[in-house]
């Protein structure tokens, strides 16, 4: 198959060496100009990629956008004009809502969305490690007469599996969500690992957030329990308790956030619905001030 993608980050470079690995022609499209990209993964011998050459975006299959949640926007849409109509589209980030402005411009494709718990980190441009192995969950946004999907999700599972379908996309997106809201605004607030959020404080507060979250997925229609996801977020600080979240990361290196796609649109969705959210408004807050703070 032929697949490009758009953002050579630490989960887009992973599936490229995956997929590479399983004999796809893969080709990378950046923010930069450059013809070609290096990437080593892990002590695998190095890959060298075409990058950034219109001739591969036009025979894409799959473009897969593994970008930052703001930046999906603007790197989606100048590409569109040159992906043929058969063209699958597969976004890949934290968060929810960064699509909203995008779709539209997409009514002629199938797009879908994976969701995925793999670790990597990049140490350098041309170096990365994957750091833990995870569970891709992948579903349908919007299915355009051609319908491949399923095999692209196949295809997928044999490069970097697991990767299972899930017909309801929603659910697993909003459970994604739920898990962000919780590890990543406090673990960047506290300069702290994941696994150092368990301590009784701090899970009572987090317990509190579920109360919260679930209240809001649940008057979205979906289903949520706070139980149920109070052991799911103790459950995924504990699996990742030696990584630093990608929101904690961003903030220790002066970048800019997905706060606005995690907790922002959680609060979007629980005004809509006249719901208070008053914890999840405080964190919002404070990682909105030390976003403000790293760019004196
Ligand atoms: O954003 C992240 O870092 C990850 O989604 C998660 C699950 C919080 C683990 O670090």
């Amino acid at each position: 198959m032929n697949i490009c993608i758009l953002g050579a980050g630490a989960i887009g470079s992973l599936w490229a060496c995956y997929l590479h690995k399983a004999g796809h022609n893969v080709s990378l499209w950046t923010k930069g100009d450059e013809p070609s990209i290096t990437l080593s993964l892990d002590d695998l011998p190095a890959i060298t990629f075409p990058a950034n050459q219109t001739t591969h975006l036009s025979h894409a299959d799959l473009v897969l956008i593994a970008v930052k949640a703001w930046q999906v926007e603007t790197a989606t849409l100048p590409i569109i004009s040159f992906i043929k109509p058969s063209c699958t589209l597969l976004f890949t980030h934290n968060g929810m809502g960064a699509i909203q402005g995008v779709l539209p411009k997409l009514s002629k494709h199938n797009v879908l969305f994976a969701t995925t718990t793999h670790g990597a980190l990049k140490q350098n441009p041309h170096q990365l490690t994957h750091t833990g192995y995870g569970h891709t969950t992948i579903g349908a946004l919007q299915q355009y007469g051609h319908d491949g999907s399923r095999s692209i999700s196949d295809m997928l599972h044999q490069a970097l599996g697991p990767v299972t379908w899930d017909d309801n996309i929603q659910q697993a997106l909003w459970s994604k969500l739920a898990i962000n809201c919780c590890i990543n605004p406090l673990t960047a607030i506290k300069n702290c690992r994941n696994g150092e959020l368990g301590d009784p404080a701090t899970l009572a507060f987090i317990d509190a957030l579920c109360l919260e979250i679930s209240s809001v997925i649940h008057a979205e229609g979906l289903i949520c329990k706070r139980e149920a996801l109070f052991e799911q977020v103790q459950q995924v600080i504990q699996a990742t308790k030696d990584n630093y979240s990608s929101m904690h990361q961003d903030i220790y290196h002066g970048r800019a956030t997905e706060i606005d796609y995690i907790t922002g649109y959680l609060i979007q969705r629980a005004q809509a619905r006249n719901l208070n959210v008053p914890l999840n408004e405080k964190l919002f807050k404070q990682i909105k001030q030390q976003e403000a703070n790293n760019d004196h």
